[in-house]
């Protein structure tokens, strides 16, 4: 079986995904597309699609409408996203809902939205047309429940590491899973591969999301594109908030509360103290164990795929690659 790298299956899907044709009148409602579809992105979950069809099937190019399908549904949630979470960077480009405004965020998104399903559908080899259609559904309704989690959970104080993990399983995870298992079925994979690969995906999905709350604290805003702190501005209940709440002493657990009530700060003195409790918790290191602990599950997923090894490599890589990013 000839497979490609996935390098190149990056650059193929990219440079597709560049020349899809939804431009149309009024500029207005598609310039924000154009403008956050061009902004890039690592494009992780295409391809992964394509990862998973490669294991299966040569002819990747079959399913390219699909992939672009999967990014388009992941970039309209990036600009409803935004908009809910107060984020002002994306890319390190400022999001639509700043370079625009919040009604432009709220349409271009909604086009999008409506664009992933008309992509999801173009060309969709015959006979798979309603499984594939099935799993976009109920994967993108899932994204809303997780999204729905998240802003609920902003005004509690008592959620668990379980509610927590949960939450990312429904915002994060399963659009991973998704791609990997509509990936697979296109390709013609067993029931039980493609099962296997979607629980592959909600392994490393839930390392990516861990992964994505550490950088918000931790990370190098050059890199990562996104403003460092967001997360703590909003009293999202992370992982490393959740656990700073359970870990910290009890003059810690005080200070810590008293930033999450409080209604009136300078943003930059929440974020770092919030960060110094984190310090002295070691969260840090907390977090990362558990970032290794999923990625060595979903690897164990990733064996017990009934194709030959050597052809998992790509795969295998590509996952490896993702929980090594900074951005
Ligand atoms: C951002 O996803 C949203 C999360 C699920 C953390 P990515 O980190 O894949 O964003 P892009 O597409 O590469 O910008
Ligand atoms: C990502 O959550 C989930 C979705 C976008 C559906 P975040 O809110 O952490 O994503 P970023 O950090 O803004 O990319
Ligand atoms: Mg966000
Ligand atoms: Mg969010
Ligand atoms: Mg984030």
């Amino acid at each position: 079986m000839k497979q490609e790298s996935s390098e190149k299956l990056l650059r193929r899907i990219h440079s597709y995904i560049e020349k899809l044709p939804y431009m149309h009148e009024p500029e207005g409602l598609y310039e924000p597309v154009e403008y956050v579809l061009g902004l890039g992105g690592k494009r992780i979950r295409p391809v992964l699609m394509l990862l998973a069809y490669n294991l299966y099937r040569e002819d990747v190019d079959r399913i390219f409408p699909q992939a672009a399908g999967i990014e388009t549904y992941h970039n309209f949630t990036l600009l409803h996203d935004d908009l809910m979470d107060k984020a002002d960077m994306r890319r390190n480009k400022p999001t639509v809902h700043r370079k625009w405004d919040e009604n432009t965020a709220i349409l271009s998104g909604d086009a999008m939205l409506i664009l992933a399903y008309q992509f999801m559908m173009q060309d969709c080899p015959a006979g798979c047309m309603k499984e594939v259609m099935g799993i976009f559904g109920r994967t993108a309704l899932e994204v809303c429940e997780g999204q729905q989690w998240d802003m609920e959970f902003e005004s509690r104080t008592d959620v668990s590491v379980d509610e927590y993990i949960e939450m990312i399983r429904l915002k994060t995870s399963v659009l991973l899973a998704g791609s990997l298992k509509i990936g697979a079925v296109l390709g013609g994979a067993s029931e039980k591969d493609a099962q296997l690969l979607y629980d592959f995906g909600i392994k490393m999905g839930l390392a990516f999301q861990l992964q994505d709350d550490y950088l918000d604290v931790y990370g190098d805003p050059a890199v990562f594109g996104k403003k460092i702190g967001g997360d703590i501005l909003c009293n999202k209940k992370t992982f490393m908030l959740i656990t700073a709440l359970a870990h910290a002493g009890a003059g810690d657990r005080i200070e810590l509360e008293k930033w999450i009530d409080a209604a009136d700060f300078e943003p930059d003195q929440k974020i770092r103290a919030v960060t110094d409790i984190y310090n002295k918790v070691g969260i840090a290191e907390m977090c990362n164990q558990r970032i290794s602990a999923y990625y060595e599950e979903g690897l164990r997923l990733l064996d017990e795929v009934e194709v030959d090894s050597a052809l998992k490599v790509n795969l295998r890589d590509f996952v490896c690659g993702m929980m090594k990013r900074k951005l």
